[in-house]
């Protein structure tokens, strides 16, 4: 599609009211290891938060990064296996966890975030204490024995100044979802999870969860089956009837977390769309499914 002169002066100026309204305000993405397929998207997710900084909103990143873990655990002979959509984690994959989140996919989105010319630094939940955490505790399932699931963690506490002075100090920050146990040791934390935590704690304007499907659908095999809106109310229900499964439940529990502690706007959107951050932010249509607190 080529447009003509007017036809991006009045894209430019569309985007206006909405740069007005969201000048100062923070907006926490989520960036789904799912949703970090092409070359293309990375940098088009990574473009859409230097724009938002330039504009004067303050994008704050956190990133998973399943599949680079598994790609490695698959290269050391290591098995694994998810109970309840939570990897098992012992002492050794932990050590591969910590490895490829916060030592390699977290220093991939940095190097890109400079090298398109934005100021991206990046940090894990254990630098300056930002995500403390403990084991979590899987309560046995009926009929079932609790299970032991290692080194996951369960969010304590989120110490978020480092973020406010890094964001107030024009950086775009990177946070890898490890937290610290209070002797020290790492726990492996969904990433929505800490997405949800981070935008409470820093009292975001805006949660952006960005997956490889539309949002939440009514049929996971029908992608016109988009639910636009979610209440927080349906959420107990659509996950009794395995509606909402899998690795869209941390989504949505993260989601219904974050508007119960006073973030603005959450929604679940399609990272496999180019630009969908910016479309999120600076339209009125909104592209994917908005949770909200009714
Ligand atoms: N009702 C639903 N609508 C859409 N997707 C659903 C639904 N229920 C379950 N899912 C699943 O949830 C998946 C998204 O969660 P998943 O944890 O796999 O990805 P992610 O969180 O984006 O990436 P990562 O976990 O690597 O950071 C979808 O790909 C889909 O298979
Ligand atoms: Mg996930």
């Amino acid at each position: 599609m080529v447009l003509t002169p007017l036809e991006k002066a009045s894209i430019l100026v569309e985007a206006l009211p909405y740069i007005r309204r969201f000048a100062g305000q923070t907006v926490v993405i989520k960036y789904g290891g799912r949703a970090m397929v092409s070359e293309e998207l990375k940098e088009g997710v990574i473009t859409d938060c230097i724009l938002l900084k330039l504009v004067g909103i303050h994008p704050v990143l956190v990133h998973g990064g399943g599949t680079e873990i598994d790609t490695m655990l698959r290269r050391l002979g290591k098995d694994w296996k998810f109970v309840r959509g939570q990897r098992v984690t012992d002492e050794e994959t932990m050590s591969v966890v910590e490895m490829i989140l916060a030592g390699k996919v977290n220093k991939e989105i940095v190097a890109l975030i400079n090298k398109l010319g934005g100021k991206g630094v990046g940090i894990s939940g254990k630098d300056a204490n930002l995500i403390e955490a403990g084991k979590k505790t899987l309560p046995a399932a009926p009929g079932e024995e609790p299970v032991d699931l290692g080194y996951v963690g369960e969010i304590i506490r989120v110490n978020p100044e480092i973020i406010e002075t890094m964001k107030n100090e024009g950086y775009i920050p990177v946070i890898a979802p490890i937290g610290v146990g209070k002797d020290g040791e790492s726990y492996n934390i969904n990433a929505d999870y800490v997405a949800g935590e981070v935008a409470a704690a820093l009292g975001a304007n805006k949660l952006v969860l960005l997956t490889d499907v539309e949002g939440i659908l009514a049929d996971r095999n029908n992608p016109s089956s988009l639910l636009s809106v979610v209440k927080v109310s349906e959420v107990p229900e659509l996950i009794r009837k395995g509606i909402i499964a899998g690795g869209m439940i941390p989504k949505i529990e993260c989601c219904v977390q974050a508007l119960k502690k006073g973030v603005g706007r959450v929604h679940i959107i399609d990272g496999r769309i180019l630009h969908s951050i910016l479309l999120e932010v600076f339209t009125d249509e909104g592209v994917g499914t908005m949770v909200v607190n009714e």
